[in-house]
């Protein structure tokens, strides 16, 4: 992949790892497409730098996704890239939680149908574009899950097989995966040990999208996949209380 002169949508950029994508991509000469609920943060990005274009969203609306739409199609059908990163995560035992049902739709919206309605409707304008490509977060948690986010895991295990396949099918539009372990942000205050920052991942993912590798495990989300494979039951058994 070419890493500059790119226009880059990047879901979920007003805070953890897609604000450090977004960073970095401003370093490498890129204009970048923030998307997130938080209007006020947004404006305090775009006051920052002129390259960033500001569209406050939430992906798990449909009439959201519809005027973000009409609003690349008449302002930048130049999009070459999307980076699917918005997620949540709910902490919680199926069998006590309250709100269930709203927990289970919502987060399924914004971690799986969201992405995938994404790519849908951008597809059209990638495909004009010269370097086109789609980077979708999963987890490890999504290749070995814990305890307490059975839907979360859930999720991304299903991006993860989902972009998987998706490569199989587009000839000339990239599929990328990052899968990252446990990252010191908003979604794991107050759990888990042993993070890497944001700028880590960033880091390694950069260096990885550039040589196409498209399925991008970072950190210890390598050694997670070489136990998986010889010693199944040691990591379940280490991510069944993972800290995600
Ligand atoms: N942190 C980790 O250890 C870890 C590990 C593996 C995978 N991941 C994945 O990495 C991605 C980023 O996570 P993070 O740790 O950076 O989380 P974070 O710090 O909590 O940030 C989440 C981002 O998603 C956005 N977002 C959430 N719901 C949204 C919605 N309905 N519509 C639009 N934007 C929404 C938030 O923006 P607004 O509040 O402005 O809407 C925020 O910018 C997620 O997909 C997560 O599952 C994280």
């Amino acid at each position: 992949m070419k890493l500059s002169k790119n226009k880059i949508l990047i879901t979920g950029a007003t805070a953890g790892i897609g604000e450090a994508l977004l960073n970095k991509f401003l370093s490498l000469d890129n204009h970048v497409i923030a998307l997130g609920r938080n209007e006020a943060k947004l404006k305090e990005l775009a006051r920052k730098d002129k390259r960033i274009i500001p569209f406050t969203c939430d992906i798990s609306k449909s009439e959201d996704l519809d005027e973000l739409i009409i609003f690349l199609e008449q302002n930048h059908p130049d999009t070459n890239i999307l980076i699917n990163n918005a997620g949540i995560q709910y902490n919680y035992h199926f069998e006590e939680e309250a709100q269930l049902l709203g927990k289970i739709e919502h987060e399924i919206n914004v971690n799986l149908i969201a992405p995938l309605k994404l790519i849908a409707l951008l597809l059209p304008i990638l495909k004009l574009n010269d370097n086109a490509a789609i980077v979708n977060v999963s987890s490890g948690l999504g290749l070995v899950p814990k305890k307490q986010a059975p839907v979360y895991c859930g999720t991304k295990a299903g991006i993860h097989i989902f972009s998987k396949s998706l490569r199989y099918q587009l000839d000339h539009i990239r599929v990328f995966e990052i899968i990252p372990p446990l990252v010191d942000t908003q979604m794991t205050e107050g759990r888990g040990k042993g993070k890497i920052s944001p700028e880590q991942l960033v880091d390694e993912f950069i260096a990885a999208f550039k040589r196409d590798r498209y399925e991008i495990n970072i950190g210890k989300v390598k050694l997670l996949k070489f136990l998986n494979r010889w010693l199944p039951s040691l990591a379940e058994s280490i991510m069944k209380k993972g800290g995600e």
